[in-house]
């Protein structure tokens, strides 16, 4: 696969590149019974579909309210009424497991010497408690939440944040990284090297925006890095 040149800095998507967002389910799974796949597909959806909605409508509520309300439709939906459930989710919702290869990709993506950070919809709090919980504290030059903003991805002043932060003025400087297919498409279309992680599936959304390359772990990052 082609290189990625002129690349300074690493982006990194935070729910499903870095975190597994399907762990709370999966560590409940027998407590939740054969509506746990159900309610984890669900739960992830109606949270992306209200970011987007909200984005919209022009009512913001930051990620963790968001992520509640979502948990609260799909429990509803699913007819699981059980309030020490709910919570128990939630609160995994804040140590979610981080997928195993992460920590040495971040590594060896320093070890080219290229900065790296998250650009994600989570609130800091929620981003700050997931990335000690997975003990990589260090392993980001800066950990940056759409609450600076005030609007999900993908709105365009989302991804413009992260240059602005990381003080880079040329988009295409950029590696952007993620495992959401509309988020890498969206940030290829903003300008981006994006390099889309198809970790479970790579299919395309049928939107604009095309990723310049596709890997299936992390581990195979740093390797693209010129
Ligand atoms: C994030 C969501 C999109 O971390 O996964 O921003």
């Amino acid at each position: 696969m082609a290189g990625l040149e002129g690349i300074r800095a690493c982006v990194f998507d935070a729910y499903g590149t870095l975190f597994d967002v399907n762990s709370p389910v999966q560590k409940l799974a027998t407590e939740i019974g054969d509506k746990a796949n159900d309610l984890a597909r669900l739960w992830r959806q109606k949270q992306l579909e209200y970011t987007w909605l909200r984005s919209l409508m022009g009512v913001h509520a930051d990620f963790w309210h968001v992520t509640g309300d979502a948990l609260d439709f799909s429990l509803e939906a699913l007819k699981i009424d059980d309030v020490g459930l709910r919570d128990e989710l939630m609160t995994l919702y804040l140590k979610l497991d981080a997928y195993p290869e992460v920590a040495e990709a971040l590594q060896a993506v320093r070890a080219k010497s290229k900065r790296t950070a998250i650009l994600s919809n989570g609130s800091p709090s929620m981003l700050d408690s997931a990335v000690r919980a997975a003990g990589l504290e260090k392993s980001f030059d800066m950990v940056l939440s759409v609450e600076d903003v005030g609007i999900y991805k993908p709105s365009r002043r989302v991804y413009r944040h992260a240059m602005q932060k990381l003080q880079i003025q040329d988009a295409p400087s950029i590696c952007f990284v993620s495992a959401n297919s509309w988020d890498a498409q969206a940030a290829a279309q903003f300008g981006f090297q994006v390099v889309r992680l198809a970790r479970s599936g790579g299919q395309d959304d049928r939107i604009p925006g095309k990723a310049a390359a596709r890997i299936e772990t992390l581990a195979e990052l740093a390797a693209l890095l010129a």
